[in-house]
């Protein structure tokens, strides 16, 4: 995934990816070792545009102090149920009313069987009865306490009212045992958040998407590739995973982390690239094309390192298989398909021209000799083209933007 770094990746002021913009965050914060880790993250979730506001439990306050949160997401910092009381104002109603969601992390055990209990001793446990939207539970602690049955069905309770847990991760915890109690990775805590608040619009469909370059061999040691980082296409799996597909993604080589909870198939070569996905394509509803194969390949590859001798070389290259042609070959009634359209100038004509060619649902059309808009960049400037012809020029934005409209424009075949 992209960082969440303001700059993009040349570290210009490129558009922004605020997906938590005009969102409040509830932040709930109890007295587990991890609370150093919290105030990290509640960092992050500002980056990303939310508005957090903190309540820290009494023990929570032993580890980090108040003043820590309040600096790192410039808010006041809530710790008791009768601070500010007066006539017009009780701090968990009003506190709870504001909220578009609740955090709670890191959640000590404690937290999360007075949460499943509805026990409402302090100010935290109070606000969570009190508010209605999306819970997301965010687990730290020793392993035999996260192990512990009392911890299991406290947790299963709290999933069956319908609110998220993140899974603790795995390896060495602060108390000296290896297991499963650490708190989850930054980028884990930020899909469950992303996603408790994004409509699960594409809950239960199969999501297939492509990602990257390919690699043809010539010999064991050279191959021939493309400039592809993979970032668009990582960029749609995740969207796609946080309204609620079963996304499966098959990538390029690509240095990149894939979304939290996706199926990734890697390949290498176009002809895999091919297999894998003629094979995945069968049972996706929808299917999103925007790995950049390799045309051709090597007629020849050798077993053997190519040995230098010769001033000049010629290769001969055959053809690759074509992948969304044979997908539109093969397309099932209701199947949404995008395909995507690299250029290099005369984007319009060419775009359309490949329409005619490849009649998918939507074209996604970008110029990489464009500023912003080529390989390997955090930003893209494209031009969507659907299946009735009809334009929409996008302006330069994140790539993270453009997944999210690309995925708006299939939400609309849907209906
Ligand atoms: C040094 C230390 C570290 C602790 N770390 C954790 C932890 O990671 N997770 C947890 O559930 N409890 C942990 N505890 C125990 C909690 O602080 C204790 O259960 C407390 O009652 C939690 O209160 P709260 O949930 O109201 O914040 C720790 C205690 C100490 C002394």
């Amino acid at each position: 995934m992209s960082s969440d770094n303001k700059n993009n990746s040349r570290g210009s002021s490129a558009p922004l990816y605020a997906p938590l913009e005009g969102r409040v965050i509830l932040l709930g914060v109890s007295g587990g070792i991890a609370v150093f880790k919290a105030a990290g993250y509640a960092r992050n979730l500002v980056r990303l545009g939310a508005r957090v506001i903190t309540v820290m439990t009494a023990n929570a306050q032993n580890f980090v102090t108040p003043l820590t949160f309040a600096a790192l997401t410039c808010q006041r910092v809530h710790t008791d149920t009768f601070d500010d009381m007066d006539a017009h104002t009780i701090p968990h109603i009003s506190l709870a009313r504001e909220a578009d969601l609740m955090l709670l992390l890191p959640a000590t055990a404690n937290i999360i069987a007075k949460a499943a209990n509805g026990l409402a001793d302090d100010l935290l446990s109070t606000l969570y009865l009190a508010f209605s939207g999306p819970a997301v539970f965010c687990p730290a602690m020793n392993p035999l306490m996260y192990s512990h049955a009392a911890t299991r069905d406290n947790m299963a309770a709290l999933l069956s009212r319908g609110h998220t847990v993140v899974d603790a991760g795995f390896g060495d915890t602060a108390c000296g045992e290896k297991g499963q109690g650490r708190l989850a990775e930054w980028e884990d805590v930020r899909e469950a958040v992303i996603k408790a608040l994004t409509p699960q619009n594409l809950h239960g469909l199969r999501v297939l998407v492509t990602a990257g370059p390919t690699r043809e061999s010539l010999d064991p040691v050279r191959f021939f590739s493309n400039r592809s980082s993979g970032k668009m296409g990582y960029a749609v799996a995740g969207e796609a995973m946080r309204r609620g597909g079963r996304v499966t993604l098959v990538t390029g080589p690509c240095s990149l982390q894939p979304p939290p909870g996706v199926n990734v198939i890697n390949v290498v070569s176009a002809a895999e690239m091919a297999d894998a996905v003629e094979k995945q394509a069968i049972e996706a509803d929808i299917i999103i094309m925007s790995a950049a194969v390799a045309d051709y390949s090597p007629a020849e590859k050798s077993d053997i390192k190519i040995k230098k001798g010769m001033d000049t070389v010629t290769l001969t290259m055959k053809k690759t298989r074509d992948i969304l042609s044979s997908v539109l070959e093969k397309r099932r009634p209701g199947q949404i398909i995008t395909g995507f359209c690299a250029e290099t100038g005369d984007l319009e004509a060419k775009a359309m021209e490949k329409l005619e060619r490849k009649p998918v649902d939507l074209l996604v059309a970008n110029d990489v000799t464009e500023h912003g808009a080529g390989f390997d960049v955090d930003t893209n400037r494209v031009l969507l083209i659907d299946r009735d012809h009809n334009q929409e020029k996008l302006p330069l934005l994140s790539k993270e933007e453009v997944a999210v409209r690309i995925l708006n424009r299939i939400e609309g075949f849907l209906r």
